[in-house]
């Protein structure tokens, strides 16, 4: 039986790779568009060897509507795209505002033009928690208020996820979307054949945690220990990649249903809560590694505290993380290993 076709825009980066693997192991043939501005072609190597094929790969920009009118026309039968590509460091987009808003929004509007061109009406959007600033009440649901975003990275979430409302609800549209508001995405492939492949100094948190435990860096610093949470360092939701990559064949085959509204949001966490200091303490606990780290001065723009509430992607959408804080640790150290073998 054909596989049903699925574009996968950003599916050779962090979280697209692991998306392609469980599409494809779901039954879908994933066909990936990426531009490697972020991300390197060894990453579709360790796909490959998970999934023992090779999967259908084009290197193009997603600005760029001709090269995407090609691989739409190339492909032929596309049902659905997951649009992952985009420019993603929060720092960076302060320097760089013209490029986020370019990647980011122009990325979207050239991809929707082709979509609606050759009649593919089926969408997953990578959102994320940034849409919600600092919130006013926890755990966050959908319905909690957006906030101002407080970098560009975050104004081309909260824009792409307007536009995305905004083509939903205009007359005769016939796209069906799903935004996804991602928590914290961490951890790796069992397999340890893809991961996160952050480049030079890392930013975020598993990164840092693990290359200073491989002794890549000398010491994690922990950004500030006098937030007003229980042990005075921030507080995220930690959900495993593998976890949030099933949450994209859940939201797929749902746009394929056609079950739904035309424009639906979802958060992707676990509901659970974790302080930076309980993830050293579960990371020393799952690898047996003791991590060097010192308490340094809040870093600016962060957030006190945040996590989903995920009533909502349980019940409706019908998707549930699974992975624990200790297994997605071990994941994201045995994937370290790997990278130094
Ligand atoms: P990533 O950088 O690892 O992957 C993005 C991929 O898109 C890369 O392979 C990059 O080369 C590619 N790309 C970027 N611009 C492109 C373009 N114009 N044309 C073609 N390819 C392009 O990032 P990720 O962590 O896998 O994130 C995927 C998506 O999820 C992004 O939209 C990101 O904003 C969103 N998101 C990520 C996180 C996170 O913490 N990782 C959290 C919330 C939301
Ligand atoms: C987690 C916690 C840090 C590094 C970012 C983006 C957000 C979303 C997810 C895309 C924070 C602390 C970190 C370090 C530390 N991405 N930390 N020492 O900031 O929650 O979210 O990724 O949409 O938009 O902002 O993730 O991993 O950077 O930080 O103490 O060396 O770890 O202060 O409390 P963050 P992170």
């Amino acid at each position: 039986m054909d596989r049903t076709k699925i574009l996968v825009t950003g599916g050779a980066g962090y979280i697209g790779s692991h998306a392609v693997v469980e599409l494809y192991e779901a039954g879908f043939q994933p066909v990936i568009v990426d531009n490697f501005s972020n991300s390197q072609e060894s990453a579709l190597r360790g796909v490959e060897e998970i999934l023992g094929v090779k999967v259908p790969m084009h290197r193009i920009d997603c600005n760029d509507v001709e090269a995407l009118r090609a691989v739409f026309a190339e492909e032929g039968s596309l049902r659905g795209v997951i649009h992952f590509a985009a420019s993603k460091a929060v720092g960076e987009s302060l320097q760089k505002p013209l490029e986020y808003y370019q990647n980011n929004v122009g990325s979207l509007l050239a991809l929707l033009e082709v979509m609606r061109e050759f009649g593919v009406e089926a969408l997953v959007f990578s959102s994320s928690c940034t849409v919600y600033g600092i919130p006013d009440q926890l755990p966050v649901t959908e319905l909690t208020p957006t906030k101002k975003a407080n970098s560009p990275y975050g104004a081309t979430k909260q824009m792409c996820e307007d536009i995305l409302r905004d083509v939903a609800a205009a007359p005769g549209n016939t796209l069906r979307t799903i935004l996804l508001r991602y928590f914290n995405p961490i951890g790796a492939h069992i397999s340890a054949k893809i991961g996160e492949l952050p480049l030079g100094v890392p930013q975020n948190l598993i990164p840092y945690v693990t290359q200073t435990a491989a002794g890549i860096r000398e010491q994690l610093t922990i950004n500030g220990n006098t937030y007003d949470t229980p042990d005075g360092t921030n507080i995220r939701d930690y959900v495993h990649v593998v976890d949030l990559a099933k949450a994209h064949v859940v939201a797929v085959q749902r746009l394929l249903d056609k079950t739904g509204d035309t424009v639906e949001t979802f958060n992707v966490g676990t509901g659970r809560g974790n302080s930076v200091l309980e993830v050293v303490q579960a990371f020393e606990r799952a690898t047996g590694q003791k991590l060097n780290y010192t308490i340094g001065p809040p870093r600016p723009g962060d957030v006190p505290a945040i996590y989903a509430d995920v009533t909502k992607s349980v019940e409706v959408l019908g998707f549930q993380s699974t992975t624990s804080l200790e297994d997605s640790l071990a994941s994201a150290w045995k994937w370290q290993l790997s990278l130094v073998e």
